[in-house]
């Protein structure tokens, strides 16, 4: 039978302000699961202030009783978080009520349904502090790049290439690219990711499922500022897919993602233990974490949390550097984000308080010229 692996994630309250999930809504998540009959199995996780539902069921992609079960769960821990007074509860739940789907309400989803190979690794990517563009860059590596994963080059059932959806969130557009002929097409777009996610990845011998993320944008469905979407992404590994080294390596590389302070400034994705993911400094710098799982029948065999491995105390310790260096740039860009990028702002404010101040400079010459005067 095949299996399904959704992961369901809200921020729904954070603990204090945007820092981390409190223990009592992780507990009442994990209560709301616990021998669910539409489930095989399930894990509660968090990055930072974002609580992660990993579940394994055998229903299938975007099932409606499975994200009502999650839109349920966020609804209950909400009530906790309202009950502690937690930061933001119910941020990301953006509808009063479930209508059938939980996309375009709030969380954030990736499902990939597989038939579950002899042993199936997969890993589960959790950020916080950033959007769906972070993982641009490290699925590129992972699949595209073969300075990054050998596999492509030495591994025969790796040889083939991967197929790339990327998707235009603005415009609400996909379409595919195949690796390697299509790489410099497709970085014309990934390398701009606040507006292009790679939504999935494919094996193209098998055209089975290799990757899968959440591309919600919740600032465009809202229309107005409710907070970064921190996204989730799986990724299969072994056999035929990258090895989990070679999924994990590109966060070797703390990239910088947008998403820190207020949702509107740059900083280095720091790779970090479930532990480790309660971000202070500037609310930041962003984090990732990476949650290893066999999936043994829809039994999620885990987790390894596997940035609490030292080999990621180099990546961890240039992160910081570069946050020093970011910081010290104050309000100014490329730290603070592009105007259209931002997520707080009081330009139209200031704008329309300054607007009897600003002398256009266009009209100014149109009149000298009308005067007779030098242009
Ligand atoms: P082992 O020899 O430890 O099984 O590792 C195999 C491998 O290819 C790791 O990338
Ligand atoms: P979150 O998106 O994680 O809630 O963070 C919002 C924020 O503005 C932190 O400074
Ligand atoms: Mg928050
Ligand atoms: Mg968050
Ligand atoms: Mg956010």
């Amino acid at each position: 039978a095949k299996v399904t692996l959704s992961v369901i994630k809200a921020d729904i309250g954070g603990f204090v302000g945007h820092s981390a999930v409190h223990p009592e809504v992780k507990e009442k998540a994990r209560a709301c699961l616990e021998k669910h009959p539409l489930l095989i199995d399930y894990y509660v996780a968090h990055v930072g202030d974002d609580l992660v539902l990993i579940m394994t069921h055998e229903h299938g992609r975007n099932k409606g009783e499975i994200h009502k079960l999650a839109w349920d769960t966020f609804v209950a821990c909400t009530e906790v978080a309202k009950k502690l007074k937690l930061y933001g509860a119910g941020q990301d739940l953006l509808a009063d009520a479930f209508s059938g789907n939980v996309k375009g309400l709030g969380p954030g989803v990736a499902e990939m349904e597989v038939e579950e190979r002899e042993s199936e690794p997969v890993v589960v990517l959790m950020a916080d502090k950033t959007e769906p563009g972070a993982w641009n860059l490290p699925l590129y590596k992972i699949f595209a790049d073969p300075f990054n994963t050998i596999g492509l080059i030495i591994d025969p059932k790796m040889h083939c290439g991967f197929a790339f959806e990327v998707r235009d969130l603005i415009e609400d557009k996909k379409i595919i690219f195949n690796a390697p002929e299509d790489l410099y097409d497709m970085l014309v777009f990934i390398g701009a990711p606040g507006r292009y996610a790679i939504k999935r990845v494919f094996h193209r011998g098998t055209g089975e499922i290799a990757a899968v993320s959440s591309t919600q944008r919740l600032n465009l469905m809202a229309g107005r500022y409710v907070g970064k979407d921190d996204p989730v992404c799986i990724v299969r590994c072994q056999n035929g897919y990258p090895s989990v080294g070679e999924v994990l390596e590109p966060f070797a590389f703390p990239h910088l993602v947008s998403g820190w302070m207020r949702g509107s400034h740059s900083g280095p994705l720091m790779p970090v233990s479930m532990d480790d993911a309660r971000p202070t400094r500037f609310d930041g710098p962003p984090r990732v974490v990476a949650l290893g799982f066999q999936l043994a029948d829809g039994k999620l065999i885990g987790p390894n949390d596997f940035f609490s491995d030292p080999a990621f105390d180099n990546a961890r310790r240039l992160a910081l550097e570069i946050a020093d260096y970011l910081r010290r740039l104050g309000p100014f860009e490329p730290h603070r984000l592009h105007l259209d990028e931002m997520e707080y702002t009081t330009m139209p404010q200031v704008m329309e308080k300054l607007r009897d101040r600003f002398i256009d400079l266009r009209l100014a010459k149109k009149a000298r010229a009308a005067a007779g005067g030098e242009a």
